[in-house]
């Protein structure tokens, strides 16, 4: 069976990466091509289960405060079930898997923003996700500034809805995705094949360029 090709996009909260997948998804449909799409946490029923429970900002009050080895397993429970029930069965028929964060999202968040660093984080993708790694990552990573910028303008505009839900990432401080963006600085340097990294802090075009320009190139 021919295997497809598994993209995924990370980047701070704010960074444009679900808007840029969604365009890539459309181009890449118009081209003829079978695109599946998935966002994590969540993208299967259990998933979104347990997306709910990680994400809601009214959750820690039903169960209280959830520790960072917690949150860890959970984002890899969630993992696993995508890999069983969509990626694996994607990329098998031959699908373009596009991904809306995936391990690196862990390294980062909970390897560097909670502080259990990458060890972990990677002996637990061994486990529950048999090291399947992306062939391609978009890096969506402006200069520092202008990442925390944007991670604030959403923090405060989802803080402005009324009734927010999926507020408890979001209502972190500075220097949590500070850590954040070092992880993914980390994680990025070594790899520079497999993560490509987008430095610009430009328009949705320009960036959907730049996508479309490595895509082509590697598929
Ligand atoms: P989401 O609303 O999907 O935000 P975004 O559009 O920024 O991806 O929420 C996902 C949140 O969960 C985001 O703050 C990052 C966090 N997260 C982790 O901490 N670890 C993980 O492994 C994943 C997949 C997400």
């Amino acid at each position: 069976m021919r295997r497809g090709y598994f993209i995924t996009f990370e980047g701070l909260d704010g960074s444009g990466k679900t808007t840029q997948l969604r365009r890539l998804a459309t181009a890449l449909e118009s081209e003829g091509q079978s695109v599946v799409t998935l966002r994590q946490p969540g993208g299967t029923p259990l998933g979104d289960r347990i997306r709910g429970i990680l994400l809601d900002s009214g959750s820690e009050s039903a169960v209280g405060p959830i520790a960072p080895a917690t949150e860890m397993a959970l984002m890899f429970a969630d993992r696993a079930q995508a890999i069983a029930e969509v990626i694996r069965p994607a990329l098998a028929a031959g699908s373009i898997l596009l991904c809306d964060r995936y391990t690196d999202s862990s390294e980062a968040y909970q390897g560097g923003g909670r502080q259990l660093g990458s060890q972990r984080i990677l002996a637990m993708h061994a486990a529950a996700c048999d090291n399947l790694q992306p062939d391609l990552t978009l890096l969506l990573l402006p200069p520092l500034e202008s990442a925390l910028k944007r991670a604030r303008r959403r923090n405060q505009r989802h803080a402005d809805k009324l009734g927010v839900d999926e507020g408890r990432f979001e209502r972190e401080s500075d220097e949590f995705y500070r850590r954040i963006y070092d992880k993914y600085e980390e994680i990025a340097a070594p790899e520079p094949y497999r993560i490509f990294r987008i430095r610009d802090d430009a328009s949705i075009d320009f960036i959907h360029t730049r996508i479309r320009e490595v895509v082509a190139a590697r598929l």
